[in-house]
Order: C-alpha cells, then sequence, then structure tokens
C-alpha cells in the first residue's frame, strides 16, 4: 500500500487542510468520476430515506450540562468486547479501491491509527486477509449467499486472519433499487472486483452493467440468498466463536428477537437509505430498540453519522457507538489513507470537543444527558 508512510504523519501535502467532514465530501466530489460518486452517494428510490436520516438527526438537541470538570475527557468506548478509542466503527462498504488506489488497506490502516475497528466487507475488493494486516480490530461482514459452503469458509478465513466479530448485514434480502446506479449503467473500473469470493467474480467475471442495468444489482441478485430466516442466524451464530452482530435491524421486535439469540449486538440500520425507501430513519428507530434489548447486547447507531456531534446524540439516545458510513469513504477519495486518517481525527476531535460542551468527562455521562426531539406537528407519528 503506496500511501501507509502517508498515513503515519500529520497532514499529507496531498490533503489539503480539512476544517471538518464536510470539506471532505467537497474534495471528495472533486476527485471521483460521476459513476463512482453517484454509486457512493445514492439511496435507493427517491432517497427519501438517505435524505430522513440527516433530517432526523439535526431535529435531535442536546440538554447540555454544566461545571462537570472536563479538562480530562474520556472518549474510550468497548465495542463486540474490545477497547476502541472512541465509540465508533467504520462500516462495511464495498469496493474501496474504486474510491482511492488505498481502497480498504489504506482506510483500515487509517482506523488502526485512530484506534477504531474496521468493517471488512465481503464484497471488498482486497482480501480480508490484506485487510485484516493492516492492523486495526477488523471486523468481518457477511451477507446471506446462496452458498453456504462459500460462508462458512469466509467464516474460517476471517477467524484465521484476526478477524474480532462477525456482522451479518440482514437488510438486502434483494438490493435496492439504486436509479443513480441504474442510469449510470454501473459497471466496475477495470481491475475492481469482489476479492474475497474466490471463483465469483475475478476480473472478467462480472458483467459489465449497461443504461438500465447495474452491474453490482446483476452481481448480488446471482449470489444472495432471500430466502434468510431466523434459524439461519443461529446457525450462522453456531459456525464460529466470534462475536455476531447483525446488521440493518431497524424494528424493536426484531431487535428483541436478535437479543434473545444471544447476539454480541444489533445495528441499528437502513443501509444509509440505501435499501427500503422510505424505511425510517435509524435514530428514530433507535430509542424503541434500546429500550427492547435492554442491556442483553449492544446497540450501535448506523446510517446519516456526519461527524462527532452525531455520534454522541446517539449515546445520549442510548446506543453504544456508531458506525462511519460515507464520510470515511470521502476521506479515503480526498486523499487515500492520509485523507482518511483527516476525517477520522476530525471526528474523534469533534466528539471529544462536543463532551466538553455538553459537560460530559466520560461516556457514562453522554448517556445520561437530555435529549429534545424536533417533531413538528404531524411528522413521524407511530411507533418505531
Ligand atoms: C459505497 C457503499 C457501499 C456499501 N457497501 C456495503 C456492504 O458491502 N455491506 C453492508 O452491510 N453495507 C454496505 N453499505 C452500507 C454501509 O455499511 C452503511 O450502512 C451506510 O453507509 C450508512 O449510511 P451513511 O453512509 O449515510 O452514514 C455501503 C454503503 C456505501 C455508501
Amino acid at each position: 500500500m503506496g500511501s501507509a508512510g502517508r498515513a503515519e504523519g500529520t497532514l499529507s501535502e496531498s490533503v489539503p487542510a480539512l476544517l471538518s467532514v464536510a470539506d471532505a465530501e467537497q474534495l471528495a466530489e472533486l476527485r471521483l468520476s460521476a459513476q463512482v460518486r453517484d454509486f457512493i452517494a445514492g439511496g435507493s428510490g427517491a432517497e427519501l430515506t438517505r435524505s430522513a436520516n440527516r433530517a432526523a438527526l439535526d431535529d435531535v438537541y442536546l440538554v447540555p450540562r454544566v461545571m462537570a470538570g472536563v479538562s480530562a475527557c474520556d472518549p474510550a468506548a468497548a465495542l463486540a468486547g474490545w477497547q476502541a478509542a472512541l465509540p465508533v466503527a467504520v462500516a462495511p462498504m464495498a469496493y474501496q479501491r474504486m474510491v482511492h488506489a488505498d481502497g480498504e488497506v489504506g482506510l483500515a490502516a487509517a482506523c488502526a491509527q485512530a484506534g477504531i475497528p474496521y468493517t471488512a466487507a465481503m464484497l471488498a475488493s482486497a482480501t480480508v486477509e490484506e485487510i485484516a494486516e493492516a492492523g486495526a480490530c477488523t471486523w468481518m461482514q457477511l451477507y446471506w449467499l446462496r452458498d453456504r459452503g462459500l460462508m462458512v469458509e469466509l467464516i474460517r478465513r476471517a477467524e484465521a486472519a484476526g478477524c474480532r466479530a462477525l456482522v451479518l448485514t440482514v437488510d438486502v434480502p434483494e438490493l435496492g433499487r439504486r436509479l443513480r446506479d441504474l442510469r449510470n449503467g454501473f459497471t466496475f473500473p477495470a481491475g475492481i472486483y469482489p476479492a474475497n469470493l474466490r471463483g465469483y467474480g475475478k476480473a472478467g467475471e462480472v458483467r459489465p452493467g449497461a443504461p438500465g442495468l447495474s452491474a453490482v444489482a446483476a452481481h448480488t441478485a446471482a449470489i444472495f440468498d432471500p430466502s434468510l430466516t431466523w434459524p439461519d442466524v443461529t446457525w450462522l451464530a453456531g459456525q464460529t466463536s466470534l462475536p455476531l452482530m447483525l446488521k440493518g435491524i431497524l424494528d424493536a421486535r426484531d431487535a428483541a428477537r436478535a437479543a434473545d439469540l444471544g447476539v454480541a449486538g444489533i445495528v441499528v440500520s437502513n443501509h444509509g437509505g440505501r435499501q427500503l425507501d422510505g424505511a425510517v430513519p435509524s435514530i428514530t428507530a433507535l430509542p424503541p430498540i434500546v429500550e427492547a434489548v435492554a442491556g442483553r447486547c449492544q446497540v450501535i447507531l448506523d446510517s446519516g453519522v456526519r461527524g462527532g456531534l452525531d455520534v454522541i446524540k446517539a449515546v445520549a439516545l442510548g446506543a453504544d457507538g456508531a458506525l462511519l458510513g460515507r464520510p470515511a469513504l470521502w476521506g479515503l477519495a480526498a486523499g487515500g489513507a492520509a485523507g482518511a486518517a483527516v476525517v477520522l481525527r476530525l471526528l474523534a476531535e469533534e466528539f471529544r470537543h462536543a463532551m466538553a460542551l455538553a459537560g460530559c468527562p466520560d461516556l457514562a455521562a453522554v448517556r445520561a444527558l437530555r435529549t429534545v426531539v424536533r417533531q413538528p406537528a404531524g411528522r413521524l407519528r407511530g411507533r418505531a
């Protein structure tokens, strides 16, 4: 990985000074092709849920405490049994070498430097072994495949590579209709393929897209198994001694059922608005899930997180932590591993700063913060 050295430094010359995560988004937009930009940014359908994630997070207000002695705020958090520098992990995101040549290995190296877990996507463009070598606490994400033997093989490889948890994504029985990719006829750039899936799409085997046909949609339709049900989770848990998390839960009844099965964690997620368009914003779904789970497993918020302020809101509403999605890719696009490291550093600093201003010396104090959720008349009534 050419820029591993750069990732060690402070600000790389190739990464202009960024003051916020939003700056990284702007820079990324300039550096990516329209097709890749749309692949990252896009949601499904009319992108209602994608937008709603942000609106709902913006509608959460914190009630800060004062005179709490915040000269040394401690943001450390246990995530799936591992002590992280802050309550954040990077979300699984496929095909990161499309974003920058440093790809998954570069982003994982940035996570190692930041002291947060990195979730290796099953559909990564580097192998789980290559990713784990970057030295981060690595979690391995799985989709439910028609080929169960391949799933078990991937689990064994993840275990042998030193992964510390498995994350089964449960909200993709089939891929959401991502209109941007369909319009673009999304095609994998040369040399990008699902590196973990031996025999399932080496270069040349994943067919190109065409107007109205996304290569990602076609490939996943061929390999994903929509028959997944709860007993399959029990089967999967029986295949490994690694902690198992379920990603993509929004209903408190599903969360309670997952906790009953003894999973290590639930990721409250609508996949960044890329699956069911019209699904509830994750932050809105969070409080009833926290209540239903009642401490039996960890609860991690995903979808819409754009900075440290969003993370503190999630923890104040009962989450054990949050996943960082698209912003990590913006950092990668802006400057490879070094750009990703800058984004993670900004996030950590924003989180610590928000802790100080909210009067929270530690996460227990964050959890005890009061929140006010703005709900204009007629908006989002009903049970999540
Ligand atoms: C480009 C891209 C690729 C993704 N690939 C995966 C994947 O392979 N597996 C998965 O579980 N989620 C995947 N996701 C969803 C993320 O894990 C996460 O749920 C989402 O990005 C959260 O929304 P946000 O980025 O708006 O915060 C992907 C998201 C993006 C943007």
